[in-house]
């Protein structure tokens, strides 16, 4: 790669992001170790091959999780996020049970009497902002409720999670600054309620985290803050994404719909698939530890990473006609949850909740499509869509 070709790529702009996979495969085929053009990405040398992506998951001790990865308004490490192994196995091990299936499986009901209450209010009507009506309010109410963060004060907390995750900016100085100022008050609003369970426990994870052990001993309140923290920024906003694209791409693909209004029961098929081609987490961070290289290219100790999820899950070295989206594909290794030690926590909850807003959404309206004139916004990194309007 001469430098003339670095910066040449970027995902930034609204029709890459909108349908990212013509630059993922330039990527791929010309620049698999590359620094991408655009405001967010400085400095950084982003991985798009399924090979070179696997390979940072997997070596830990290579490609870290240290918290000088990402800039996400947190001073200490994210549990168990930034931890790396050995330490983070032992932080899984407390956690692992809480997410686990059958435990997931008991909040299916609430989950299906949310969703039909919040199409409820807009199924006569004919149109809705799909986001705005159904994909933000259903996985945000019904996270808060396990956390035991009080539900009363949603648009706050979304309104501080969007200042991690998409500030608006012009500058990266200005970035980090408000990055850092909403840090803050994440850490503020959590040690209330940490402050509040410590005194008095409730039916709710918070308390039941405050009761775990590690090592034998129990966490710390600021362990459990820092755990909340990273909940707080992935149980609010993957699962609003993900909905979205799955839904904004069933718009535009009506024998898709079509096939999941005549058969149901394709929902858990159709949804690994849509994770996979959408990959509605595009990236992962990381920060090498040591010098390395990828695919011939020297890296030093230091270098900050970016693991292109969305091009190694549709990598055509490894998946067979990648941009198929074919609900019978048999093979349903994608990361759109990662992979390696720090594979998502929360996918059994994620995909509970997706199949049943699925299942309650076409049960109610089969036939949608966007509204006219639509030019779908895709935000950058986690791929929400906040105007994603249907008509039906
Ligand atoms: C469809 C929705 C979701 C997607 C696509 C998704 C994606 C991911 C990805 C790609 C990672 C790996 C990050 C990395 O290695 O850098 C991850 C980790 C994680 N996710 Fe999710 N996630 C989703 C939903 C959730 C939910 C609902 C929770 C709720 C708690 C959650 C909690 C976590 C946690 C705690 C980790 C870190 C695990 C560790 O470090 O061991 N995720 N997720």
């Amino acid at each position: 790669m001469t430098d003339a070709d670095t910066k040449k790529y970027s995902l930034e702009p609204p029709e890459v992001a909108r349908n990212p996979h013509d630059t993922y495969r330039e990527l791929r085929d010309n620049a698999p170790v590359t620094e991408l053009g655009g405001r967010s990405q400085s400095g950084a040398i982003t991985l798009s091959r399924h090979e070179d992506v696997m390979r940072a998951f997997q070596t830990p001790e290579v490609f870290s999780s240290d918290p000088d990865a990402v800039e996400i308004g947190n001073t200490r490490p994210l549990v168990p996020l930034q931890i790396d192994p050995p330490h983070h196995r032992k932080h899984r091990k407390a956690l692992d049970p809480l997410f686990a299936p059958k435990q997931m499986a008991k909040h299916e009901p609430r989950v299906r009497e949310l969703i039909r209450e919040l199409i409820n209010k807009v199924a006569d009507q004919g149109h809705c902002n799909f986001h705005q009506s159904i994909a933000e309010p259903l996985p945000s109410t019904i996270f808060l409720e396990l956390l035991g963060l009080p539900v009363s004060r949603v648009d706050e907390f979304l309104a501080l999670k969007d200042g991690i995750i998409r500030p608006p900016a012009r500058s990266m100085e200005e970035r980090r600054e408000k990055v850092r100022a909403t840090g803050q008050k994440i850490y503020a609003a959590l040690e209330e309620v940490v402050d509040a369970r410590m005194a008095e426990r409730q039916d709710d994870f918070l308390s039941t985290i405050l009761d775990a052990e590690v090592d034998g001993q129990p966490l710390s309140r600021d362990d459990v803050v820092d755990i909340g923290y990273l909940f707080f920024l992935a149980g609010l906003d993957t699962v609003s994404a993900s909905l979205e694209c799955m839904v904004a791409f069933l718009a535009q693909n009506p024998d898709h719909r079509q096939r999941l209004v005549d058969e149901p029961e394709m929902i858990p098929h159709a949804v690994e698939e849509m994770l996979r081609y959408e990959s509605p987490v595009a990236s992962s961070a990381r920060i090498t530890a040591v010098d390395t290289e990828v695919n011939g290219c020297p890296i030093s100790a230091g270098t900050r990473i970016h693991l292109l999820i969305g091009s190694a899950n549709t990598d055509e070295r490894s998946w067979p006609d990648p941009d198929d989206v074919d609900f019978d594909r048999e093979s349903k290794k994608h990361i759109a949850f990662g992979a390696g030690v720090h594979r998502c926590l929360g996918s059994h909850l994620a995909r509970m909740e997706l199949r049943v807003a699925l299942e309650e959404w076409h049960a109610r309206v089969p036939h949608y499509r966007l509204a006219d004139g639509i030019e779908l916004e895709f935000s950058q990194g986690i791929r929400q869509i906040d105007n994603l309007e249907l008509v039906w």
